[in-house]
């Protein structure tokens, strides 16, 4: 509290009176104390505001956000640089952050960047944000790569992070990755930059129906992948605002029953894998025994082999391992 106590001593001295009330009542207003914006005070007020305003995750948001304005190398970090003291820059941006999470914008938007297993992603709006159960999707991919040289097919490759992920780990592998959005394709270059992994892949913008672009229609590969859209399209209005308002709906709606872009891919591997070459996918939970059914019927005219799928870590049926014979 401001306080003025008597005026008196303003008599005794020849200096201007009214500065020295000034300096008087600014040596006796509280100072403004650095305590209040301490990394710890200021995740505790944006994530009571998070909660308040139901933001799903509000102390990850938080810590994300902190994170990425002190430059720290984790939000677990954060948690041990709670006496820390945010300056004015540092406070000005974590706010102006916080205001997008507020509109439901994806932490990964926000910040820019993500991890995927152990690469570092950059993020653009409204390119797809790779989920962690697509990382489940690569590791079974790479206890099953063999270390020799061999070329593979993403189709829906979005921001990289499965051709990127795969060409880190099988070395020998070159890569072709196709996406029908312009700015996937854009983004996946500069993650396959930034991570020096651009030599051995290659890019086109391209839509699948049943058909590859022109440049690798008479291509052959030993491995397709693909994590397709695949979401039945009346479920899209369901979908949390994160996504609804934020990411290319094409990267998420499959058609009426999820799963028109899988049966364009099935045909494409049909004519475009190597024979005992493996087609790759990641899928909805219900959709297994409808991919293993189609291929009942279509499997031999397309030469493939429903081979088995696989649980999540929820223990769901989730992707999908089909054979050319
Ligand atoms: C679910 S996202 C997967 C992105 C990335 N592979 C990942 O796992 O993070 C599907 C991607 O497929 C692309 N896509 C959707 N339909 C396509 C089509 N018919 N042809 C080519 N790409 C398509 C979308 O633009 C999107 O980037």
């Amino acid at each position: 509290m401001l306080v003025v106590r008597s005026t008196s001593w303003l008599l005794k001295t020849r200096t201007n009176p009214i500065t020295l009330l000034r300096q008087r009542i600014c040596a006796e207003a509280p100072q403004p104390t650095t305590a209040a914006f301490t990394v710890g005070n200021v995740r505790e007020k944006w994530k009571a505001r998070f909660q308040t305003e139901n933001i799903p995750e509000a102390d990850t948001s938080i810590l994300n956000i902190l994170a990425h304005v002190l430059r720290l190398p984790s939000p677990a970090d954060v948690r041990k640089s709670q006496d820390v003291v945010l300056n004015e820059t540092q406070l000005v941006k974590v706010d102006e952050l916080c205001e997008c999470r507020l509109a439901r914008m994806p932490i990964q938007y926000i910040i820019r960047e993500w991890e995927f297993r152990d690469l570092t992603l950059k993020m653009v709006p409204p390119v797809f944000i790779p989920r962690p159960e697509t990382e489940e999707l690569v590791e079974l991919i790479l206890q099953q790569i063999p270390q020799k040289p061999m070329n593979f097919l993403e189709i829906g490759c979005g921001s990289g992070a499965v051709a990127l992920s795969i060409l880190k780990h099988a070395p020998q592998a070159s890569g072709i990755a196709i996406d029908q959005s312009k700015l996937a394709c854009e983004l996946t270059l500069e993650n396959a930059r930034s991570l020096g992994l651009s030599e051995n892949l290659r890019i086109f913008r391209h839509k699948v129906t049943d058909t590859l672009p022109e440049e690798i229609k008479e291509r052959k590969f030993d491995m397709i992948v693909s994590n397709p859209p695949y979401v039945p399209s009346q479920q899209l209005l369901q979908l949390e605002p994160e996504i609804k308002v934020y990411e290319d709906m094409r990267a998420l709606d499959g058609g009426p029953d999820g799963l028109t872009v899988i049966k364009a891919i099935l045909e494409i591997a049909g004519r475009h894998l190597n024979v005992e070459g493996i087609l790759w996918l990641e899928v909805d939970s219900s959709h297994p025994p409808l991919i293993e059914q189609f291929l009942e019927d279509k499997g031999p005219t397309l030469g493939l082999k429903y081979v088995c799928s696989y649980k999540d870590l929820f223990r769901k049926e989730r992707f999908v391992e089909v054979s050319k014979v």
